[in-house]
């Protein structure tokens, strides 16, 4: 018998708590083939918390989060809240929630499916095998520096400052190596070592904390350089670690490798094994109650979640094949559609995939 994990589960808005009610059906099925005990607590998040606790991150949420080993996090947002003063928009809540939990990294593999390979728009042959993980820095360096305006020589002047100590790069570092020993045991680490002292500095702890980790091969790449191979060779990478501005727009670079946003899973980490784990894309207010979202990017978040959590590579892996059988299959959802009047509903396609896994 495992011991019981607790999972603390955000709907959010918008589509949110259908892609998320597909992907607690997979928690159930879970349990049944491999015999893992999953302990699931729903929690109000974003706009609906705002409209019932007049605050998008309530208090007894973030003490849920923070009792729990997981948090699964459908998205939050929506026109209805957009002019709302700062405190009260949900994406104050994702940035609070990230702050209080501790949150440093954010994950993003991007995977292509052999079947899906004619939605990218990149030629088949190059996107062969694509399987990578980018490993952002989510809380240092420019986005969070010292900003301000200034009076210069020829009149008004903005400057943004960037950071990063050797802690904030040793962790990340750190994680990005685990990380790469559980799979191809390959890491590129990106940076712009040839102008930025934070990248020297980068560069530099980088290295040493690679002493620890022998096996993986590791590979040193500019960033404008790494954009490039992105789209000439991106099956050649497997762990991809870089600071948060380099992350922000390499991550969704890598992203559209694959084809569609309804497809791609994330996780946000910190010390330890606890995380937050979410599809990539927003509450998709345009579709929202209509149950034609796409629920593979939720549910791929929980395989996530086994694998970078609670280690449990072998559900991770049955949710994996089964969402692949099932597309090999030709079922679709409307944003993955060719023949759109043949696409399945939200629910229709997580009954598909829970079918579909095996032990
Ligand atoms: P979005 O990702 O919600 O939607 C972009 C487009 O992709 C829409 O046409 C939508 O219908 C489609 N789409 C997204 N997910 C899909 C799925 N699972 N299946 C099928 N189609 C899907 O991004 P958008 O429209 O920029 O933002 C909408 C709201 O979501 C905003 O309030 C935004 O702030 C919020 N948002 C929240 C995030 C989060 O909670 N982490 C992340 C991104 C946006
Ligand atoms: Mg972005």
């Amino acid at each position: 018998m495992s011991e019981v994990k607790k999972i603390a589960v955000l709907g959010g808005d918008g589509i949110g708590p259908e892609v998320v009610g597909e992907a607690l059906k997979v928690l159930q099925k879970t349990e049944e083939l491999f015999g893992y005990k999953f302990e699931t607590e729903h929690g109000l998040f974003g706009g609906i918390a705002i409209d019932e606790k007049g605050t998008p991150l309530p208090q007894e949420t973030l003490d849920l989060c923070k009792s729990a080993d997981a948090v699964l996090l459908g998205a939050v947002g929506g026109p209805k809240w957009d002019n709302n003063s700062k405190e009260l928009r949900p994406e104050t809540g994702l940035l609070g929630i990230r702050k209080e939990l501790g949150l440093f990294s954010n994950i993003r593999p991007a995977n292509v499916f052999d079947c899906l390979k004619e939605a990218s728009t990149l030629k088949p042959e190059v996107l062969e095998g694509t399987d990578l993980i980018v490993v952002r820095e989510l809380t240092g360096g420019i986005y969070f520096g010292e900003k301000f305006r200034r009076e210069g020589a020829n009149g008004e002047e903005a400057v943004d400052t960037c950071a990063y100590s050797v802690q904030e790069i040793e962790r990340i570092a750190r994680q990005a190596f685990d990380i790469a020993m559980t799979r191809g045991k390959k890491l590129a680490s990106v940076d712009k070592a040839n102008v930025l002292e934070t990248s020297r500095l980068w560069r530099e702890v980088v290295i040493r904390v690679a002493e620890e980790y022998p096996e993986v091969e590791l590979e040193h790449i500019l960033v404008d350089n790494c954009a490039m191979q992105l789209l000439r060779r991106p099956s050649s990478f497997d762990v991809i670690v870089t600071e948060n501005m380099f992350g922000d727009i390499l991550s969704d670079e890598a992203a559209m490798l694959t084809g569609s946003i309804g497809m791609l899973s994330s996780a946000s980490l910190g010390e330890g094994s606890f995380g937050l784990y979410e599809p990539v894309h927003g509450s998709a207010p345009d579709i929202a109650g209509q149950e034609i979202s796409n629920p593979i990017a939720t549910i791929l978040s929980v395989a996530l979640m086994f694998r970078l959590t609670f280690g449990y590579h072998d559900a991770a892996k049955s949710i994996e094949d089964a969402v692949e059988e099932v597309l090999n299959a030709g079922n679709r959802t409307t944003d993955i559609a060719v023949d759109k009047s043949k696409a399945l509903s939200t629910s229709q396609m997580g009954d598909l995939i829970i079918a579909a896994m095996k032990k």
